[in-house]
C-alpha cells in the first residue's frame, strides 16, 4: 500500500424524501442567492424541480435558473453561467441533475473568481484559488461527482474533453434520493452502472500490489453494482436496488476506493476521446473501451486479472493467463446482457475514424500506470474496441 492522505469534507444526505431539505442546507451555510443549474427536462417530469423550488422558497433562498446543461457538458455553457453569476452577485450553486450538471457547477464555481478563461485551469496554466459553495441534488448515480472534487468539461472549440480538480471543489452538501432515479431510461441506469464499475477497475487494475483492503472493497462494490443493475433492468422502481446502486456508485469515486494505490485512468482518457468524436454517453463509451484496454494490458498483470475472474465470475479453470482472458470475456458478456454497447462499430464509429480519435486522445499526453500508453497503443486499443 502506498502512503496516502484521505480527505473528504462533503456531507452526503441520502435517502427517501431528502430533496426537500436542500433549502435548509443551503441556508445553513449563510448562502442567500444561488444559481439553480440543471439539464434539459427530466427534473420537470419527475417532480424534482418543484420540490427544489419549494424548499428554496421556504428557506428564503433567492435563485436564478440556468438550464440546458447537456450530457458531455460544454465550456460555452460554463461561460454563460459564470456571466450570470457575476451579473447577479450569486453566492452559491444548487446543481440539480447528474455528473454533467455537477461538473459544470464545479467549473462555474471556480471560474467565477478567475479573471481569465476558466479553461486555463484545465490546461494547468492557473490554479483554483477560490470557489463558490456547491450543493448538488443528484438525479442519476454514475460519476461520484456528488462526493469528489473533480470535473470533466468539453472544450468544443478545441476538441478536448478534459478533467480538472481542486480541494476547494468538494460539494458542501449533496442530496441523493434514489427514488427519483426510477424515471431514468434503462440505458441511463446501465451507463451509470458501467461508469461506477469502471471507476473501481481504474484503481483495481492500476498496478499497485499489496492492497488487500482496497481489493476487497472494490470486489464488494463490483458485485453489488452487477447484482442490482440486473434487478433494475426489469424493475426500475425497486427502491432497495436503486439505493444499493446509488451508494456503490458514490463509493466507487469518492476517494475511499482509490487510496493507497495508483489509478490507471487510461480507459477514461480514451473514452473521453471517443465522446469528443461522437458525443456518446460516458458509460456507454467505457463499456466499449475498458474491456479492450483490459485485453491489451492483461499480460502486464495476469495474476490480478485471474483474481478478478475468480472472485467476480467464479472462474477457477485454466492457467492464470486463461482465467484473466475468460474474465474479460465474462465482463463483455455482462455488458451485452444489460444492454450496453460493446463495440465502436455499433455506436457509429467507422474504421477510418480511429485515427482522429487516437489523435484527440493523444492531446492529453501519455496515459496509464499499469502500462504507459502512447498514441500507437491507443490506436491498437481502439482497433480491439472496434468490433
Ligand atoms: O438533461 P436531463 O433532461 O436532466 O436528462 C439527463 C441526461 O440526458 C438524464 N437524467 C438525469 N437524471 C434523470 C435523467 N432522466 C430521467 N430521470 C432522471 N432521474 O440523464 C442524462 C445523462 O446525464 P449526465 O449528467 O450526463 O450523466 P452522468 O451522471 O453519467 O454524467 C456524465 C458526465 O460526467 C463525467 C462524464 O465524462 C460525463 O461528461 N464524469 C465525471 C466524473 C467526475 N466528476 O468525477 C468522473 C467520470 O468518470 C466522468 O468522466
Ligand atoms: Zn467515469
Amino acid at each position: 500500500m502506498l502512503n496516502f492522505n484521505y480527505y473528504n469534507p462533503t456531507k452526503l444526505v441520502f435517502g427517501k424524501d431528502t430533496i426537500k431539505t436542500i433549502g435548509g442546507h443551503v441556508k445553513s451555510f449563510g448562502v442567500k442567492k444561488v444559481l439553480f443549474l440543471y439539464g434539459k427536462n427530466s427534473i420537470f417530469k419527475n417532480g424534482v424541480y418543484d420540490t427544489v423550488v419549494a424548499s428554496l422558497k421556504e428557506n428564503n433562498i433567492e435563485f436564478i435558473e440556468v438550464s440546458g446543461v447537456k450530457p458531455n457538458p460544454v465550456l460555452s455553457k460554463v461561460h454563460e453561467a459564470i456571466q450570470v453569476v457575476r451579473e447577479n452577485n450569486l453566492d452559491g450553486i444548487v446543481a440539480v441533475g447528474g455528473g454533467s450538471v455537477v461538473d459544470s457547477a464545479k467549473a462555474i464555481a471556480a471560474g467565477t473568481f478567475y479573471d481569465g478563461d476558466v479553461w486555463d485551469i484545465f490546461e494547468g496554466k492557473a490554479q483554483v484559488t477560490k470557489a463558490l459553495p456547491i450543493f448538488p441534488v443528484l438525479t442519476i448515480s454514475a460519476t461520484g461527482s456528488e462526493m469528489n472534487n473533480g470535473g470533466v468539461i468539453t472544450n468544443e472549440a478545441e476538441g478536448k474533453k478534459w478533467g480538472f480538480g481542486s480541494p476547494l471543489l468538494f460539494p458542501k452538501v449533496s442530496i441523493l434520493d434514489p427514488t427519483v432515479q426510477a424515471t431514468l431510461p434503462t440505458i441511463q441506469t446501465v451507463n451509470g452502472a458501467v461508469d461506477g464499475l469502471s471507476h473501481v477497475f481504474e484503481a483495481y487494475f492500476g498496478g499497485t500490489s499489496n492492497t488487500d483492503m482496497e481489493d476487497e472493497l472494490s470486489e464488494g462494490i463490483i458485485r453489488t453494482i452487477m447484482k442490482h443493475t440486473r434487478v433494475l433492468i426489469n424493475d426500475p422502481s425497486n427502491y432497495d436496488s436503486r439505493s444499493e446502486l446509488a451508494w456503490s456508485a458514490t463509493l466507487a469515486l469518492n476517494g475511499i476506493n482509490g487510496v493507497g494505490r495508483r489509478g490507471d485512468w487510461s480507459s477514461h482518457g480514451i473514452e473521453h476521446g471517443v465522446s469528443v468524436f461522437n458525443d456518446i454517453a460516458h458509460g456507454s463509451g467505457l463499456a466499449i473501451v475498458m474491456p479492450a484496454w483490459m485485453k491489451y494490458v492483461h499480460s502486464c498483470w495476469p495474476e490480478k486479472f485471474a483474481r478478478f475472474g475468480e472472485n467476480i465470475f467464479g472462474i477457477t479453470e485454466g492457467s492464470i493467463e486463461e482465467k484473466g482472458l475468460k474474465a474479460i470475456e465474462a465482463l463483455r458478456a455482462f455488458y451485452n446482457e444489460i444492454g450496453a454497447p460493446i463495440t465502436l462499430k455499433e455506436v457509429g464509429v467507422a474504421k477510418k475514424d480511429l485515427d482522429f480519435i487516437a489523435d484527440t486522445v493523444a492531446k492529453q499526453g501519455p496515459l496509464g500506470s499499469l502500462k504507459s500508453l502512447d498514441r500507437d497503443d491507443v490506436y491498437k486499443i481502439l482497433e480491439i474496441a472496434f468490433e
